[in-house]
């Protein structure tokens, strides 16, 4: 390759010298010499082109890689309501709700979505819009200053891969039960059944990584479809076919005879269970639900369109992620209060309770398959976003194929997800700072990079980066006249949400 380009070169410069000469000393046969070495200085310079196109891409900036992009904005809304949906809402926000005593624990949760969440996922989507590139060249290209802010990027691609490491586990869990749905095992009114499934699940450990091993793959080869043919037009199809599960669940969930009392759990606020600990789950939870502090609403902002209005969009998400968590809700608690079970299962409420409950409805058989292929939906929105933010980091910073990019991360979350899913059998008794592998991942992503990436974005948004060009891209240069609503979201980066979010991480870490 370099002799190739070692001789085109030279040959240009002596050549051109030579075609100089050759046109003052002779004008007519100058002109043939001139035209013959125009035609070959074309071919040869396609020839280079084409040769050199490898090495020139990873030498050059990511400007240059082709981006896809959303096509239209039902797919941008769908897309991006996937992301944010997961199984936060289906699996997190129930088993949350049922342990911190019910509505006044949602209550707080809509107050941190409206302070903390939809501010935070504003300022990301814009920046992502604006840069149009991973989040690491994203915080390069927008930042005027020195400071390595890229650094915000790449902790946002190593908490990509900590969460995925174990919510692939959760995901391996529900596509399993998909299939165990369909067979019936795990159809019994009687606790101890259902306990037994999950834990001869979960304790298997060839089981669980096959599973997690399937589900990667199975994200992957979406993502290897593209942004448009892959993440919108999956999105597209899932995001509707969601709602209808959601809704049938609900209306059979709201005719059974104590639907009331679950909803009374649900809806009556009891002030005398809000305790600081309960503020701070309900704000975590509000950050890890809109999938904010890790760049991917940064990367899927990336690919958002021009005409796209941001504030508009994010508050329909919002309210859309919001409705879906309300509709899990009144899904789930009528059911569990009807068939007295406990609301305060813990994290295998859908797991355990879930299937003791659907034992005792008619059609429960038809319905727990519905309820465990809505859940397998949410989480593959989610799953698809996640796996997006390393893709397309590795796609444009090391100019690899996406195709490449997207083998090496799932053989990264093979490698780095097994010690998840051999948490709860062959590691049991592996510790690390006290916690077992699945726990740390978890706790290291939540509790750390991603509270620290939403202040570090807060921050960056509005004061590095700063209001006037904030506000600028907020109305698509000047298209939109939301000066307003951009002057609030820029107050509540300032002064509120960084705030707010430290807090959180703070109890997260126990430091208070
Ligand atoms: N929002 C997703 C859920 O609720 C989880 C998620 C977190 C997705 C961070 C992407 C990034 O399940």
């Amino acid at each position: 390759m370099k002799c190739f380009e070692y001789f085109v070169k030279h040959y240009f410069f002596f050549s051109t010298l030579a075609s100089l000469d050759i046109c003052m000393c002779c004008s007519a046969r100058g002109r043939i010499i001139a035209s013959a070495h125009t035609k070959l200085q074309d071919l040869f310079s396609r020839c280079y082109n084409r040769s050199l196109l490898p090495v020139r891409k990873v030498a050059m900036t990511n400007n240059s890689i082709k981006r896809g992009g959303f096509s239209s904005s039902f797919g941008v809304l769908a897309a991006t309501l996937g992301s944010a949906v997961g199984l936060g809402n289906i699996w997190k926000f129930p088993y949350l709700t049922g342990a911190n005593g019910g509505a006044g624990f949602l209550l707080i949760y809509l107050l941190a979505t409206l302070l903390v969440g939809l501010p935070v996922m504003i300022a990301e989507i814009t920046m992502g819009r604006a840069a149009k590139a991973n989040p690491i060249t994203a915080l390069q290209k927008l930042n005027p200053s020195r400071l390595p802010w890229w650094l915000v990027g790449v902790s946002g691609m190593v908490a990509a891969f900590l969460i995925m490491s174990f919510y692939s586990e959760v995901v391996a869990w529900v596509f399993a039960y998909v299939f165990k749905a369909i067979g019936g095992s795990i159809l019994s009114s009687d606790r101890q059944v259902t306990e037994g499934a999950f834990t001869s699940l979960i304790s298997n450990p060839l089981q669980s990584l096959l599973w997690q091993w399937a589900v990667l793959i199975f994200i992957g080869s979406i993502l290897l479809m593209g942004v448009t043919k892959g993440i919108e037009a999956v999105a597209k199809k899932l995001m509707p076919l969601l709602f209808l599960l959601l809704l049938l669940l609900c209306a059979v969930s709201l005719s059974l005879d104590k639907a009331i009392d679950g909803l009374t759990f649900l809806f009556r606020p009891d002030f005398s269970k809000i305790t600081a600990g309960v503020i701070l789950t309900a704000m975590g939870l509000a950050f890890f639900k809109l999938s904010l502090g890790m760049g991917t609403m940064m990367t899927y902002g990336s690919y958002f369109r021009d005409d796209q209005n941001i504030p508009q969009t994010t508050v329909r998400v919002m309210i859309a992620d919001l409705f879906v968590s309300m509709l899990a809700g009144i899904a789930i608690f009528p059911a569990v209060f009807t068939f007295g079970f406990a609301p305060s299962a813990g994290p295998s409420l859908v797991f355990i309770t879930i299937p003791a409950v659907f034992s005792q409805i008619p059609g429960g058989h038809f319905l727990m398959i519905v309820f465990f292929v809505l859940a397998a939906v949410a989480a593959t929105g989610a799953m698809l976003s996640l796996m997006e933010v390393p893709v397309v980091i590795l796609h444009e910073r090391l100019a690899l194929s996406r195709a490449r990019s997207t083998l090496l991360t799932i053989a990264v979350l093979m490698l780095l997800g097994s010690s998840s899913a051999l948490t709860n059998n062959v590691l049991a008794d592996f510790k690390l700072f006290g916690m077992n592998m699945f726990d740390l991942f978890d706790f290291v992503s939540s509790n750390v990079l991603l509270p620290i990436g939403g202040i570090a974005l807060a921050v960056y948004v509005s004061w590095v980066w700063g209001a006037d060009r904030f506000m600028h891209a907020l109305s698509n240069n000047g298209a939109l006249s939301n000066q307003v609503t951009a002057r609030v979201v820029l107050f509540v980066l300032r002064y509120v949400s960084p705030l707010l979010i430290l807090l959180v991480m703070l109890k997260g870490l126990n430091l208070f």
